[in-house]
């Protein structure tokens, strides 16, 4: 097999794509294999095209090479020394708990490759767990990152000494990434409430292949995310963040993106196409008694849908369509709690326009939102 040559690159560019997947759990390999590597390509040739000049009332926010470097550099400066990231945690913010640093764009290029993927091989492991054990504990240092093969697990949040409840895991998802990714302690107690299984992979592995995918996701991403609407209160490192933990999901012509009535898990930011809300209701005015569905608002590029039933506690209010493909970016609720908080004032600001919206149509409201909330 020695003959057998391994282009440099090939390694790292599968690792990056395996952690996503990983990471992401996206239900068709091949679709969103293609739009990975078509956003990498993308990246890498803006990063190589000289700046254009911006067009007339652009703020120029397209990065050209320098505005990329610029933005890696400040991302791993930021990484390594622990800035002003607005950490999720409720303890002071201490100095890197683990000080190694790891720069992105110094991989162990002369390290063969073959080495470097059975390194990332040998770091995955299998953590089998029982009832009520602690996977993690609030406070403690990060040792690894874990993925959710089977289980269900509470996350406890401990602050002014008063713990509580701030969601579960059911079979589903990953944790523990944000000690690892920002050197800061444990965010969270992550318990297991049944007998459960977890690919863990080690912090020292986990850095030097998510730390680097963030720069990249970071090149990809942020110009898009600098131009949403909704996330233009946030400072610059919260936006990142928001870089960070999402993913992107492609859906075809009349793909259902969301169903109504069905327990919600994921809030959406359309990055191209449109996305058309549909609503079955029971009211006077649509006459097959809520069989029919019937179109309330269309979404397009740069706007969101999908944080009703995240914000309520209640199941999808109405059903969501892709019209022609569809991109969207896609946060689960846990990232949705712990970094759109700021952002919540104009969705339920954007939620009472929805009440009004339906009482033209419907003459009655859906009681979307709780008295009182
Ligand atoms: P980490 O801080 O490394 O360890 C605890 C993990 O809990 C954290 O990473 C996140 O992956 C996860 N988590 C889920 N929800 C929250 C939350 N609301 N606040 C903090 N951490 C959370
Ligand atoms: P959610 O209830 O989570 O899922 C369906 C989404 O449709 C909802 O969040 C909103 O984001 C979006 N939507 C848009 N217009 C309306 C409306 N008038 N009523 C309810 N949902 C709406």
């Amino acid at each position: 097999m020695s003959h057998i040559q391994i282009p440099p690159g090939l390694t790292e560019l599968l690792q990056g794509y395996t952690v996503e997947v990983l990471r992401q759990q996206p239900p068709d390999l091949v679709d969103f294999a293609v739009d990975y590597f078509t956003r990498l390509r993308e990246a890498r040739s803006r990063a190589s095209t000289p700046p254009a000049a911006p067009p007339s009332g652009s703020q120029g926010l397209e990065p050209g090479p320098g505005l990329v470097a610029d933005a890696i550099a400040d991302s791993e400066s930021e990484d390594e020394e622990d800035l002003d990231v607005p950490v999720p945690n409720r303890f002071d913010r201490r100095v890197s708990v683990c000080a190694e640093t790891y720069n992105p764009d110094e991989e162990e290029e002369d390290t063969d490759p073959r080495e470097q993927l059975s390194q990332v091989l040998d770091a995955m492991f299998e953590r089998t767990v029982k009832v009520d054990e602690h996977v993690i504990d609030q406070g403690d240092d990060g040792d690894n990152f874990y993925v959710i093969e089977r289980g269900t697990y509470d996350i406890l949040v401990t602050k002014d000494n008063h713990t509580r409840s701030v969601g579960q895991y059911d079979n589903h998802g990953s944790f523990g990434e944000l000690a690892l990714m920002y050197n800061t302690p444990r965010a969270a107690t992550i318990v297991a409430t049944s007998e459960g299984s977890l690919w863990g992979l080690d912090r020292v592995t986990f850095r030097r292949i998510i730390v680097k995918n963030n720069a990249k996701k970071r090149k990809m991403f942020e110009s898009f995310i600098e131009s949403v609407l909704l996330l233009k209160s946030l400072e610059v490192s919260e936006r990142m963040k928001i870089v960070d933990v999402i993913g992107e999901k492609v859906y075809k012509d009349g793909e259902r993106i969301i169903t109504q009535g069905e327990k919600a898990d994921s809030f959406y930011i359309i990055e191209s196409g449109e996305v058309s809300i549909l609503i079955k209701s029971k009211t006077k005015a649509n006459k097959d008694g809520g069989n029919q569905e019937v179109e309330i608002a269309r979404c397009h590029e740069g706007q969101y849908f999908g944080e009703l039933a995240l914000v309520t506690n209640k199941p999808r209010a109405a059903s969501a369509y892709a019209v022609g493909d569809v991109k969207c970016l896609v946060m689960d609720v846990q990232a949705f709690e712990r970094l759109l908080g700021p952002c919540m004032d104009i969705m339920k600001r954007n939620i009472s326009h929805y009440e009004e919206q339906l009482v033209k149509m419907f003459g009655s409201s859906m009681d979307l939102i709780d008295p009182g909330q």
